[in-house]
């Protein structure tokens, strides 16, 4: 396993190029299950979950052709031979289940496994369950598996979700395009995520109103058709790296970052004293003084502080003049930076969902465990600013969300280096 070694203290200088979002990636490849013709997409992240969502789309008989490196996909489901998503593949990626709304809207059935839990959290289906059903859908489970059909196809209904859940939204939005009649989506989750998939859908012929709002209504259609369709930029990747100049100085200008992305987060940065500034290439960040103020931070749906910056935020806390309380409302264990975190030099105290960070005036360098995605960035960020050499180990969590981190970050100044594993 690849190990990635920071040393820290190196101000940062220049550009960063923001890559397109994991996270709507992520969606827009299985929409492609809803059409019989191709689907391009362009400004596709370069990551490993993109090559496992592949993986999964091929093993169901889509056809997908990269190019340019990966930046571009043409996915073409004209040939299906499966509608069974295999747990060997859904264990290691969760958005693996954004396969079957869209399975079931066209081919009227689907096989997914459960994905089970991650280290973030138990993260059922229960939302995504109940409002397929609410379409007409029979979802059995059985040897770990949904067992879903819908004879006859989807049928429009007006589907309440218990929560906000981001996923959930998109299976049912994706689903309800080819479903007969009106589908109208309450409490539906809000981020730009969603805005793109309603947009790339409409693209492809469906018919969608009202996406980055809490109500989305879609009339169902017999069929979509083609369609390019540029992913979103990453606001995750945004975030993070917007922060990177705050831990060790300097100033960085994160390249297709528009402010849209990133309020609620640069509100905070601008409440910590980081100057966020828009420019015509995309978001120019640098600190105000030389440390950042103390900042209280809850997790919400979007547009509230999104959780996938949790952990960045709390190892900038980590530095921060004062004591900072951070909430995380949305999963139920995604403190698992904290303790890595500690052993850099940090004060933090976890209860539950709450974390108090006590500022301290430096983090010291150490050998470091990556636990999640977001976590292991986090560690990243702190190795910037730490005295001395941080090696952060298992960062194929990190290159299942960031496109060459050493790369980007060694662009602008960082000295960092990323150690092939034994
Ligand atoms: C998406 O996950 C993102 N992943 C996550 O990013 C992100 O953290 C999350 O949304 C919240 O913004 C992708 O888009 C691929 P949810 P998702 O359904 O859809 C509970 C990253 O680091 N829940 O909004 O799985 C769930 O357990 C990843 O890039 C149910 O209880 O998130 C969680 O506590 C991590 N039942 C909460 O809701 C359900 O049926 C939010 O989940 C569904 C969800």
């Amino acid at each position: 396993m690849d190990s990635i070694v920071v040393t820290g203290g190196k101000p940062l200088n220049g550009q960063i190029p923001i890559a397109g979002a994991k996270n709507a990636a992520l969606t827009l490849m299985p929409a492609t299950l809803l059409s019989e013709e191709p689907l391009t997409l362009t400004n596709v992240p370069r990551l490993s979950d993109i090559k496992t969502m592949t993986a999964l789309l091929e093993s169901l008989g889509v056809e997908v052709t990269s190019m340019q490196g990966g930046k571009v996909q043409v996915l073409s489901s004209h040939d299906m031979t499966s509608t069974t998503a295999d747990y060997e593949i859904v264990r290691k990626m969760r958005a693996s289940n954004l396969v079957l709304g869209p399975l079931l809207a066209r081919h009227h059935k689907a096989v997914v496994s459960l994905p089970g839990g991650c280290a973030i959290g138990a993260r059922p289906m229960d939302i995504h369950i109940d409002a397929l059903e609410l379409m007409g859908a029979t979802i059995e489970l059985r040897d770990g598996y949904l067992h879903a059909t819908a004879s006859g196809g989807l049928k429009g209904a007006r589907v309440p979700l218990r929560f906000a859940s981001v996923g959930a939204t998109e299976n049912v939005l994706m689903a309800a395009t080819l479903a007969k009649g009106t589908t109208v989506i309450e409490n539906a989750a809000r981020e730009p995520e969603i805005v793109d998939l309603a947009r790339c859908l409409r693209a492809m012929g469906a018919q969608i109103a009202g996406e980055g709002t809490s109500t989305i209504e879609i009339q169902g259609v017999d069929k979509l058709g083609a369609a390019t369709h540029p992913v979103v930029t990453d606001r995750i990747e945004l975030g993070t790296y917007m922060l990177a100049p705050v831990f060790c100085g300097g100033e960085v200008e994160c390249l297709g970052g528009r402010m849209e992305l990133v309020t609620a987060f640069a509100e905070k940065l601008d409440l910590a004293g980081v100057d966020v500034a828009e420019t015509e290439a995309g978001l120019k960040v640098k600190l105000r003084g030389d440390r950042p103020r103390a900042v209280d931070v809850i997790t919400e749906p979007f547009p509230g502080f999104p959780t996938d910056l949790q952990a960045q935020m709390m190892a900038m806390l980590c530095l921060a003049d004062g004591t900072s309380v951070l909430e995380e409302k949305i999963f139920e264990n995604r403190f698992m930076h904290a303790p890595e975190l500690i052993r850099m030099g940090a004060d933090i105290e976890v209860q539950g969902g709450q974390a108090t960070v006590r500022g301290v005036d430096r983090l010291k360098g150490a050998p470091v465990m990556a636990t999640d995605l977001r976590a292991s960035v986090s560690l990243i960020l702190a190795g910037l600013a730490a005295e001395g050499e941080t090696t952060v180990n298992r960062v194929y969590h990190l290159d299942r969300g960031y496109e060459h981190v050493e790369e980007k970050l060694s662009a602008v100044g960082a000295q960092i280096a990323r150690v092939p594993g034994v």
